[in-house]
């Protein structure tokens, strides 16, 4: 596509005149740029204040107590932060933490240009041996010592390991010390802040004083987990969420969706979900329809959910400012669009052209989308939203970036109060999130939200799973993606995933396989690819990549019950579905930066290949014995699946979707050198609000040595279990990585059944 020399192609793409789009950009002397590059311009400056600074560490002489601290900073307080659901309160007597005090600095801003007014800093010193991770969505190494990031949500198409930031902000860092013993750092503020892991942990806020909460825990699973006690579980999802999705920018028209969902159930490829991306819409108006590509979205539906599929549609914060689409004049009329700081709509370039933008910082208008979006389930019958570009994202004339900090959000007061852009750029996806949720949830009371975002904030996920955005179809990309969900879990995210082959570019056969094996173990499952490359299905790659992701679909289906109840364990205590190596063992230093392998719940290990070559994965293993197996056609390009010694895994048919096929119950049992094993399952209606009640039911197995056999016992609570259920049992042992089959037992009886031999 040719552009002018100063003009962004999304903004080209985007039909909106150059001139016009620039016009809400005018250079302003004394008006930062926007960040994280106003991170970099500043940060000159900033480092040489620094050092003139004085550091103040008003609570050093003071004992810290165990448990979760904040920290009140001396200069003053941020104010209201919507990532708690629960304000962290003082440590309780458990003892002094060995994590000093944090000492907090203000430096003055240069000069009276400057608008942000300087910023604040909390320098928290860590031991030498501390190793340092989270920080929400970053690409590049799990290992985050010696990085510097930035919160600030951008869009940026086809990121790499350098860039600042990226889509969402979660300034909250993980510390595990060389003991295996852990602490958590959350900065509680929303505004620009650097995390600076270059030395010790330094938060740099350009915005108001902040305080900072601390959590001291014996082991990092337990920092996250604290996290969650203060900024909230994610919702159970679901079941059809957690299978196989397809998706493309864009399947259009309705027939091409049918056409390829078609040959998903052809090619036995299991699959839940299709995703409608924006060329739905008429001219990229939001809640609209292009009634020649798609005329009737509920026939549509109908059909999809026929062939055993949901659908999910996008919708993009951006309105466009048309004089004629009624959702424009609405918005401005009723008063939800920000304003720039003369008072007038905040205008800027997006897909449609020039749009106004909702202020979802305003309960009001939060309710107004929600209005939308359940009329928009009438309209289209869809069983959950897609929220994109809600950095928000502004196609700029230089390139993408977002609103001027000077546009004005009339927030609530519980969010802080009518306030710049600045303050609430953060917040932007969280809250969009937050409002389309509502409407999702009031379209369908019966049913359980789903919702994907791309920016979010600290505590969003509440309100959304989320997937790591534009990234590429190279290698690189590739290797990033076990250590972005991983940080992403431990950023309170545990619902993540990314663009299954790589957005951006066209992925070769090998790569396109690879990325199936990895992708298929995320907790969130999406293939996408971007307009403009070639088919990314499974078939597009000839037979080999499509038998490779059979298999790796088929894993995923026969280990749903697992999944599903790895995310009741996310749901209710906050536990990440994926974990770093390094929390089955935290104080072996080996396991520290395993970047290839993860583990996904306590009991299963996946080693992948991420390099073009196929080397085999280079991470150590943790201690204790972890049992390789195969499920399927040995398949070099899947990753390695281990389980634990002493784990029972529950699993389930390699079905075409979650709703599909009998109700098998399989167990995985590795016994441990004794001959035990435990295991658990959570099991519901699988949608439906009820899960937090009886309408569910949670297993407890045992395997006991019992003389030279083994007795295999459950026990559950909830749902009565049936008596008439047989259950398969796979037992594995160093013997073989193909599980032996002993056949299926009733286990209604107390007293459990005796394995066949
Ligand atoms: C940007 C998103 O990141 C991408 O996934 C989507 O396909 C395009 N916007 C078009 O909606």
């Amino acid at each position: 596509m040719t552009t002018p020399k100063d003009t962004n192609p999304e903004l080209a793409m985007s039909g909106a005149d150059p001139a016009a789009a620039r016009e809400f950009f005018p250079p302003t002397p004394g008006l930062p740029p926007v960040a994280p590059r106003m991170v970099q311009r500043h940060g000159k400056e900033q480092a040489r204040r620094e050092r003139a600074a004085s550091w103040c560490s008003p609570a050093s002489s003071e004992p810290i107590h165990a448990g979760t601290i904040r920290h009140t900073n001396p200069f003053g307080d941020a104010g209201p932060n919507p990532a708690f659901v629960r304000a962290p309160v003082p440590g309780s007597d458990a003892g002094p933490t060995r994590l000093p005090a944090p000492e907090f600095a203000h430096v003055p801003a240069a000069s009276p240009k400057d608008t942000v007014g300087g910023y604040h800093a909390a320098r928290i010193p860590i031991d030498a041996g501390t190793s340092l991770y989270a920080t929400g969505e970053q690409a590049g190494p799990l290992l985050r010592n010696g990085r510097s990031v930035a919160c600030w949500a951008a869009d940026v198409p086809g990121y790499t390991d350098t860039n600042e930031g990226l889509y969402q902000s979660h300034p909250w860092v993980v510390g595990v010390r060389a003991d295996g013993s852990a602490f958590g750092i959350l900065a509680d503020t929303t505004h620009c802040c650097e995390i600076d892991l270059r030395d010790t942990i330094v938060f740099r806020a350009l915005g108001p004083a902040f305080s900072v909460v601390v959590i001291e825990r014996d082991h990092p699973q337990q920092v996250v987990e604290a996290l969650a006690e203060l900024t909230g579980t994610i919702e159970m999802p679901p079941k059809w969420a957690l299978g196989f999705q397809q998706s493309r920018w864009s399947y259009d028209p309705a027939a091409r969706v049918l056409e390829v969902a078609r040959n998903f159930r052809e090619h036995r490829l299991p699959c839940d979900v299709f995703w409608i991306d924006i060329d739905y819409m008429d001219g990229f108006r939001v809640f609209s329809f292009d009634a020649d590509k798609f005329p009737d979205p509920p026939a549509l539906g109908a059909q999809m959910n026929d062939l055993g599929f949901r659908v999910v549609w996008m919708l993009d914060p951006g309105i466009k400012a048309d004089p004629e689409y009624p959702l424009f004049r609405d918005c401005v009329e009723g008063n939800h669009a920000i304003r720039a700081a003369d008072g007038e709509p905040f205008r800027g370039a997006v897909w449609p052209g020039l749009c106004v933008f909702p202020d979802f910082m305003r309960a009001e208008t939060r309710t107004w989308w929600a209005d939308r979006v359940v009329k928009f389930a009438e309209d289209s019958a869809f069983d959950g939203i897609w929220v994109d570009m809600n950095e928000p994202a502004v196609f700029s004339p230089g390139g993408t970036t977002t609103m001027r900090f000077d546009a004005r959000h009339d927030a609530d007061e519980d969010l802080g109060g009518p306030g710049s852009h600045e303050r609430y750029h953060n917040l932007y996806g969280m809250q969009m999130a937050r409002a389309t949720q509502a409407g999702v949830r009031a379209a369908h009371p019966d049913r359980r939200p789903f919702v994907l975002t791309r920016s979010n904030f600290l505590g969003g996920h509440r309100h959304a799973a989320t997937w790591t955005g534009d990234n590429v179809s190279d290698w690189d990309h590739l290797r990033w993606t076990i250590p972005m969900i991983l940080n992403l879990g431990l950023s309170g995210q545990p619902f993540a995933g990314c663009d299954i082959g790589g957005f951006m570019g066209d992925a070769t056969p090998e790569l396109f396989a690879r990325w199936m094996g990895i992708g298929a173990m995320l907790p969130f499952a999406r293939a996408h690819s971007a307009k403009g490359t070639k088919d990314h299905e499974p078939w597009s790659f000839g037979e080999k990549t499509l038998n490779t992701s059979r298999r790796a679909l088929e894993r995923r289906m026969r280990l749903m019950p697992y999944f599903y109840t790895l995310f009741h364990e996310a749901a209710t205590v906050g536990t990440p579905v994926c974990r770093p190596l390094f929390f089955a063992d935290p104080a072996n230093p080996a396991l520290r930066d395993a970047d290839a392998s993860f583990l996904l719940g306590a009991d299963l290990l996946v080693r992948a290949s991420v390099d073009e070559a196929g080397s085999p994965c280079p991470d150590p293993m943790p201690s204790g014995a972890w049992r390789p197996f195969v499920l399927e056609d040995p398949d070099a390009d899947l990753p390695v699946l281990r389980a634990r010694a002493g784990s029972i895994i529950p699993m389930g048919p390699a079905c075409q979707h979650v709703a599909d096929g009998p109700d098998e119950l399989t167990l995985l049992i590795t016994p441990d050198e004794h001959g035990n094993a435990t295991g658990r399952l959570f099991e519901d209606a699988g949608d439906g609000p009820e899960w937090t009640d009886g309408e569910r039911r949670i297993t407890e197995f045992r395997l006991a040595a019992e003389g030279s056999g083994h007795r295999l016992t459950l026990a559950s609570t909830g749902w009565i279990w049936p008596a008439d259920r047989g259950v398969r049992v796979l037992v594995l042992t160093d013997a073989s990585t193909t599980p032996t089959d002993r056949g299926a037992l009733r286990l209604d009886d107390p007293a459990g059944a005796i394995l066949p031999a």
